[in-house]
């Protein structure tokens, strides 16, 4: 006879058993991590991704002669051809004179990856978008404001609550001094795998983290500091933004404490949208809630962006009717362009499973080097992914045209 706990979960041990469950999970989570730390170094200091000449060249702006003439000392790959890596490919960038540079009294810009729904390919799209325009000879920093820290653990090859202790995440920071000089911050911003791409880490302290930020807002808890609650995160990136070109935070799918805060240091916003109507229906209340706080606050934002997420095409022709079927997803890109114009990018985040793939390898398809699947559906995930970075840094190059404008 089968006893209760063998088929219905917790029962009286309830504490123990949520405790194994975790358990049972950290030791997964740990052995992807050593898998990847074994293929290609640990998380922060994995084996930096190379382009070869065609690619490294395209990237500088010149021709791959140009590349050989001016880089003859390139390492090698076993097979004898040169390897780029994004460090080198962005000092010869300076060398040819193609380096881009945002206007000196521009500012960084700061992005608020944000949403309502969870799932929507956010994380996915933020660490895409980071490691698209580091390429681009930008840099960056991403910012987990997400208890679920995925962005720490694809982003850095972590196992965030495993790996890191208080003194590595940003919490205290937070609540007690963040208008405090910069070393103390510094020891929470660290570098990735990926070259010009920091990271200010999360963990499942964040929980706690907006819990007491919550009761200081409403004032049950003294606030530690003059800086309102829900402008900490502004407080302390004033400090450091400019140190980079474009800051991403990726936001929890709440409108709370974390994401406010997120949101009040903003500069714009993208929104990840799953072309779907439960996810259109959570638009409808993502913009409420930002119409809310801009009402409250007097937030103004210069850019807004829906980019379509995880897009499936589909489309599949009836040779018997001589008809095409769309999908539903491209009825919903149809609908929302035509709905919301301009605010919609141009270009989507097509589902793939290179890109998929690429996230359970806690990274994403930009640094590896190698596809997961067939070279066909890498090359396809990199042509949707460049298409998406390409109209995001195309924007921010107008954003600090228009900024370095007003200035004269
Ligand atoms: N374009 C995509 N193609 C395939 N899988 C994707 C894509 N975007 C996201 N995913 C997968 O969907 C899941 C949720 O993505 P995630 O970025 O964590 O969403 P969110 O941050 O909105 O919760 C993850 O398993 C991720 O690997
Ligand atoms: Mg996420």
């Amino acid at each position: 006879m089968m006893t209760r706990n063998e088929w219905m979960g917790p029962g009286e041990d309830t504490y123990e058993y949520f405790c194994n469950l975790n358990d049972q999970g950290t030791d997964e989570l740990v052995a992807l991590r050593d898998q990847q730390n074994t293929q290609r170094g640990d998380g922060q200091h994995r084996h930096e991704r190379t382009w070869g000449a065609t690619k490294a060249a395209e990237m500088i702006g010149r021709s791959a002669n140009w590349l050989r003439e001016n880089d003859p000392e390139a390492p090698k790959n076993l097979a004898g051809r040169g390897r780029w890596s994004l460090g080198r490919i962005n000092g010869l960038r300076v060398a040819a004179g193609t380096a881009y540079k945002r206007p000196v009294l521009s500012n960084a810009i700061v992005l608020a990856m944000s949403k309502f729904k969870g799932g929507v390919g956010n994380t996915t799209n933020t660490l895409h978008l980071a490691h698209g325009l580091a390429m681009k000879g930008l840099k960056v920093l991403v910012w987990d404001l997400d208890a679920q820290h995925s962005a720490t653990q694809i982003g850095g090859g972590l196992v965030p609550d495993l790996e890191l202790e208080d003194e590595d995440l940003p919490n205290s920071l937070l609540l007690e001094n963040p208008s405090g000089i910069l070393d103390p911050l510094c020891s929470v911003v660290r570098g990735t795998y990926f070259h010009n791409v920091d990271l200010v880490p999360a963990n499942s302290s964040l929980n706690d983290l907006e819990i007491k930020l919550i009761a200081q807002y409403q004032g049950q808890e003294k606030a530690q500091t003059e800086i309102a609650p829900e402008y900490r995160v502004a407080a302390v990136l004033g400090h450091i933004k400019n140190f980079y070109d474009v800051v991403l935070l990726d936001c929890p799918p709440t409108l709370g404490m974390n994401t406010m805060n997120g949101l009040l240091a903003a500069d714009g916003v993208i929104t990840s949208l799953r072309p779907e109507m439960l996810d259109r229906a959570s638009l409808v209340a993502f913009t409420d809630g930002l119409a809310g706080l801009i009402s409250n606050t007097g937030k103004c934002f210069s850019y807004f962006r829906i980019l379509i997420s995880q897009f499936q095409d589909g489309i599949s022709a009836d040779p018997i009717k001589g008809s095409v079927k769309v999908s539903a997803h491209k009825r919903n890109e149809g609908d929302l362009r035509a709905l919301y114009g301009n605010a919609v990018m141009n270009s989507m985040m097509h589902h793939s499973r290179e890109i998929g793939a690429a996230a359970t390898g806690m990274s994403t398809i930009l640094a590896n080097e190698k596809p997961v699947g067939s070279r066909g559906a890498y090359n396809r995930a990199e042509g949707v992914v460049n298409a998406v970075v390409n109209e995001v840094y195309s924007d921010l190059l107008t954003l600090w045209d228009m900024e370095s404008d007003d200035d004269e």
